[in-house]
């Protein structure tokens, strides 16, 4: 099916590695103009190269976005070398802690962190990107939050508790964009295979004397996990979905969480 994504333009956020990569590089091969964004310069344009290489369209724009200046930065290059974004996906984001410390050792520097690179972020490229979306009449708001936003464990409170107020903030953001022709929506990815899944199974194999043998954790974790899809996702999982809700056949469609989580989520929202 024809997603009708040419002479669309598209920043997603943290884009130089995981996730983002493959969504950036989906958006590109289905049409859109990519603003490839990261930190770090070096692999984002390699992301960039590969995706001239098939044939997409892109440009790319660094900058940290957990800090405001940063953030500010980022958008107003962004509109510079792109001339305005139609899609903009927020994916980039996560906890600065990658040892989880504990709820009762998460400091509020940490929680600051997480929170000013998840939320305060996407808050403040919506605010710089898409009152032009709003005028022209058309325009996408695709969030990227997790399954631990609805189902969180004990562990990066700080990460749940963000994640969660990204799906809060989409809601509210879909219904101030009312009757404009702009969407917002989030999607909840559960466990998808990126460079830090693969840390996190190397140290679960490591910690039980596993000799790190990573398909043995991967096959514990899912087992423990409670999925109803006995794998681990990909990040053309999540490319999909994001291709399906940036396409203008996706005009009706507002509001909404999409779990992608191989089943994980206990709940219907
Ligand atoms: N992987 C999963 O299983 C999973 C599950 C649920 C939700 N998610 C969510 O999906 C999104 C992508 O996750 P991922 O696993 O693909 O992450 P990843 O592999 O660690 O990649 C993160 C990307 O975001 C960029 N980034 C991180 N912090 C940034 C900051 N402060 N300023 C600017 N760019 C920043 C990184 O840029 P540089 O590398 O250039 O620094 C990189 O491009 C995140 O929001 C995450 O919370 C992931």
């Amino acid at each position: 099916m024809e997603l009708r994504l040419e002479g669309k333009t598209a920043l997603v956020t943290g884009s130089s590695a995981g996730i983002g990569v493959g969504i950036a590089s989906m958006l590109a091969a289905e049409g859109a103009m990519v603003v490839v964004h990261g930190r770090n310069i070096e692999r984002a344009q390699g992301v960039a190269a590969k995706i001239r290489q098939q044939g997409g369209r892109c440009a790319v724009v660094c900058g940290d976005l957990a800090n405001r200046a940063g953030v500010d930065q980022v958008a107003e290059t962004v509109l510079e070398v792109s001339g305005g974004i139609d899609i903009l996906v927020n994916n980039a984001g996560g906890s600065p802690e990658t040892a989880d410390p504990g709820w009762f050792f998460t400091g509020t520097d940490t929680w600051l962190e997480t929170y000013q690179a998840n939320v305060l972020a996407a808050m403040c490229l919506v605010q710089a990107l898409v009152p032009a979306m709003r005028e022209r009449g058309w325009g996408r708001v695709i969030n990227i939050s997790t399954a631990a936003a609805i189902t969180p464990t004990s562990a990066q409170p700080d990460y749940a508790a963000a994640k969660a107020a990204m799906l809060n903030m989409s809601l509210s953001l879909s219904k101030a964009l009312s009757g404009t022709g702009v969407t917002s929506n989030a999607i909840s990815p559960g466990m998808i295979r990126t460079a830090g899944l693969n840390t996190f199974l190397a140290n679960f194999a490591t910690k039980r004397g596993w000799d790190n043998d990573l398909a043995r954790a991967e096959a514990y974790v899912l087992k423990g996990a409670g999925q109803t899809v006995a794998k681990v996702g990909e990040v053309e999982d999540i490319a999909y979905a994001v291709a399906m809700l940036a396409s203008p056949r996706s005009d009706f469609i507002n509001g909404t969480n999409m779990h992608v989580d191989g089943g994980i989520s206990p709940s219907l929202y």
